[in-house]
């Protein structure tokens, strides 16, 4: 069973938006930012709120490749696989991360809810490659003992949080 989820920041979100429908781009990205991705109990509320079809938000939300309809880890780690990472060995970063989590290319998120790893073609950071991000703060030159190092420092933040 999962826990009920915590809907009461979309109403702080709306309040804050003016619930106009223009500005349904910004409220799902806000929402995203709150809960990784977007949860579809939203729609509802969205639809009710904004005046708007729930098929109609659906659509922007699959329109755009940044709104996931899927739950994410607390921490969203991108891989970087452009040509500049790649030619300095990300994959061997991504199979580490991967086999250190219990992840594969199609389950890309723990069942704890805390990882999910991705792949991404460029941070724009190629320079310092190969790259990483972990919710968005970049990580340079990255080896697989670094990513090691790296999954034991957010594991002990998870349970510093606890
Ligand atoms: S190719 Fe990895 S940051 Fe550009």
């Amino acid at each position: 069973m999962t826990a009920k989820l915590d809907l009461s920041a979309v109403y702080t979100i709306l309040d804050k938006s003016g619930r106009k429908q223009q500005a349904i781009i910004s409220i799902l990205q806000e929402i995203q930012e709150v809960y990784h991705y977007l949860p579809q109990e939203v729609f509802p509320i969205l639809s009710k709120e904004l005046g708007m079809s729930e098929a109609r938000i659906f659509s922007i939300a699959t329109f755009y490749e940044n709104f996931s309809l899927e739950p994410k880890g607390k921490y969203v780690i991108k891989v970087c696989d452009g040509t500049a990472c790649h030619v300095r060995k990300s994959i061997p970063i991504l199979e580490k991360l991967r086999s250190e989590l219990g992840l594969s290319e199609k389950k890309k998120t723990t069942d704890d809810l805390n990882f999910t790893v991705e792949t991404v073609s460029c941070l724009g950071a190629c320079g310092l490659a190969p790259v990483l991000t972990v919710n968005d703060v970049v990580h340079p030159e990255m080896t697989p003992d670094k990513v090691v190092i790296l999954l034991n420092k957010l594991k002990e933040e998870l349970q510093d949080a606890e």
